[in-house]
């Protein structure tokens, strides 16, 4: 009787390592500690470290108007003018931007310094293309559908410099600088897209395929842990979507001789493991 937890499940590097970091300043005394924005789309984790103590800071406002405390910028990333109020209102900060994330910040500040204009392939209400577009000086357009790369004009005479959304599909990304080459544009192409979620697909895809039940643990309303049961129930039939340990009957397993699980990428490890031991001890 096996379990197999893919290594992939649950949070990715980057999410892993802003929510350890805010962990790491809720434990130190006296401090007050906020996140810009909620720092993972996952309820009972926000819920856990506003009982350490921790705030969420929904606007910009809301961070003009702080006097004091620690603020905590999310893997998302932010704008650069965020820094400058942070540092204007002499407000301690710790970045936990996603250093995949931070590239295209990079990358599209030097190419606007070039003088180039930036495309960015990717979902403009997004917190993270916020947060890029805010790092260009020169102008940054936002593209998402393949209907918007054709009909996509641009008259500004300059080189265009493209980048992507990191969690944006890949082929989606080629099929639209596919449109915008025809155009003719100056372009300069770099793919910015972070194969974390990739990567998860595949892992969870492998096992299903090896298993004789696979469970998906993540929220209802995640996407990519919809994609993910999706992609897994093609490959085994005793597929399970469960969200914690209380929506799965750990007894329908008995008969199996191997049970997969993976997890969305807003599924912290706890719930995991929990899961995890206890189909374990059902074998
Ligand atoms: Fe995660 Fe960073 Fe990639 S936040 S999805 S590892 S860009």
């Amino acid at each position: 009787m096996k379990v197999k937890t893919a290594k992939s499940a649950g949070f990715c590097f980057g999410v892993r390592r802003a929510v350890d970091k805010v962990y790491q300043q809720a434990a130190i005394e006296g401090k007050q500690v906020y996140t810009y924005g909620p720092i993972i789309h996952n309820e009972e984790v926000v819920k856990d470290l506003e009982n350490r103590g921790v705030r969420v800071l929904h606007s910009e406002q809301e961070l003009a108007d702080l006097e004091n405390g620690t603020v905590i910028i999310r893997s998302h990333g932010v704008p650069e003018r965020i820094y400058h109020i942070i540092e204007e209102k002499n407000l301690e900060l710790v970045d936990a931007t996603c250093p995949f994330v931070k590239k295209i910040h990079k990358i599209v500040r030097e190419q606007s310094q070039n003088g180039k204009d930036i495309v960015i392939i990717g979902n403009k209400d997004h917190p993270e293309v916020e947060g890029i577009v805010g790092w260009c000086s020169t102008k940054a357009f936002v593209l998402k559908t393949e209907e918007e790369a054709e009909t996509f004009t641009y008259s500004g005479g300059k080189s265009l410099c493209i980048v992507s959304q990191t969690t944006f599909n890949y082929k989606k990304f080629n099929k639209l600088v596919e449109i915008l080459a025809k155009k003719g544009y100056d372009i300069l192409v770099l793919n910015t897209i972070c194969n974390a979620t990739e990567e998860r697909q595949k892992e969870a895809q492998q096992i299903a395929s090896e298993v004789d039940a696979m469970i998906v643990i993540g929220g209802r309303h995640s996407s990519n842990t919809q994609k993910l049961f999706e992609i897994c129930n093609q490959e085994c039939e005793n597929t399970y979507y469960i969200q914690t340990l209380e929506d799965l009957d750990v007894h329908s397993l008995q008969s199996m001789s191997c049970v997969g699980i993976t997890a969305g990428a807003s599924t912290p490890y706890n719930i995991i493991e929990e899961v995890q031991n206890n189909v374990r001890n059902e074998l």
